[in-house]
């Protein structure tokens, strides 16, 4: 409840550090299946989404970008009201292959700008390579492929430029070299792996953080089970919500833009129908009491051999 009592609506979007609007939920299309994902982004943004989360690796940007073209095309939206979000992806971090690596993104999607451009993981693979086997990573070269960022950035090609994955220490590096300081972080968090830690350096920095797996990728091989567990299951029965609801609720109100992954129109509705209540305060609390356990913890990064990481913990900092 707001102060005069009423439901609490949005917020609907997050202001960056560049003066942008970033809609607070995107539509996720990680593991949107092939055949599928086209027609999700079309009864997306048909329900109002207007915010969808892409990467080159997710290997569907082709079809996404065919239904915005029909979406657009066919004047559902315009352009202009979209936030398209993509991916820099680990083979690409030469600072040569930066702006090719969008200039194709850029043609899958049928865009001639992104909103938002994110440097997928602080992970270097050989050019070509979509895996982490030993054999196939290079060093990391940050402030080189973040200055070609930059550069995307002040050609207009890429509205915002951002990272994902990063920890606060390898934002804290980032930062130390950045002339132009990333907008976003996109990072996993939901109920049951909340960064608090992070989450504050984030908020004194400028830098907006957006969680992928805000409902902890049930199904998926990262095996999350926040739909089940106890405190999220309490307080969906007290608001007369669905457990996904609260954890997406909990996310906008903690702050955060939220991608939701679904390619089922029903649930696709359910998760942008968190705006006309919210979470009382005293049930908000109760998040605090959620055992916290990080879901995606990177095992596939970490090698002997020629990883920059020798275990999770160096990949992430000491935050796992
Ligand atoms: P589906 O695509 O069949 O809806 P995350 O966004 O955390 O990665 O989670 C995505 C997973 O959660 C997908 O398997 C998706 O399945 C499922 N999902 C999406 N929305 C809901 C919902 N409202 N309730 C339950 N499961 C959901």
């Amino acid at each position: 409840m707001n102060i005069r009592g009423e439901p609490e609506r949005g917020p609907v979007y997050f202001e960056l550090n560049t003066g942008a609007k970033i809609p607070s939920v995107g539509l996720g299309t990680w593991k949107a299946e092939p055949g599928l994902v086209g027609d999700a982004v079309i009864a997306a943004v048909k329900a109002g989404y207007r915010h969808i989360d892409c990467a080159r690796v997710y290997g569907n940007e082709k079809e996404v970008g065919s239904a915005l073209k029909h979406l657009i095309c066919t004047e559902v939206v315009k352009r202009s009201e979209l936030w398209i979000t993509s991916k820099l992806w680990c083979s690409d971090h030469a600072p040569e292959d930066v702006a090719k690596a969008l200039t194709k993104t850029l043609q899958d999607l049928q865009l001639d700008y992104i909103d938002l451009y994110l440097i997928h993981w602080p992970i270097r693979t050989k050019p070509g390579s979509n895996r982490f086997e030993p054999g196939s990573m290079l060093p990391l070269c940050l402030s080189e492929t973040w200055n070609a960022m930059e550069g995307l950035f002040a050609s207009g090609q890429a509205r915002a430029i951002g990272v994902s994955n990063f920890s606060t220490k390898k934002l804290q590096d980032l930062l130390k070299f950045a002339k132009v300081a990333p907008a976003v972080n996109q990072v996993e968090c939901h109920p049951v792996w909340q960064q608090p830690g992070l989450h504050n350096f984030c908020k004194s920095t400028g830098i907006h953080l957006s969680a992928y797996s805000p409902l902890g990728s049930p199904g998926s091989w990262i095996k999350g089970e926040i739909l089940k567990e106890p405190v999220l299951l309490e307080i969906a029965e007290k608001l007369n919500k669905s457990p996904a609801q609260v954890a997406l609720r909990w996310g906008i109100q903690s702050g955060h833009s939220i991608l939701p992954k679904s390619t089922n129109e029903g649930r696709i509705k359910e998760n942008l129908d968190i705006f006309d209540w919210s979470i009382p305060l005293d049930l908000y609390a109760k998040f605090a009491e959620i055992q916290q356990a990080r879901l995606l913890r990177g095992e596939f990064a970490v090698n002997e051999t020629d990883s920059p990481y020798r275990s999770v913990e160096e990949l992430w900092d000491g935050e796992i």
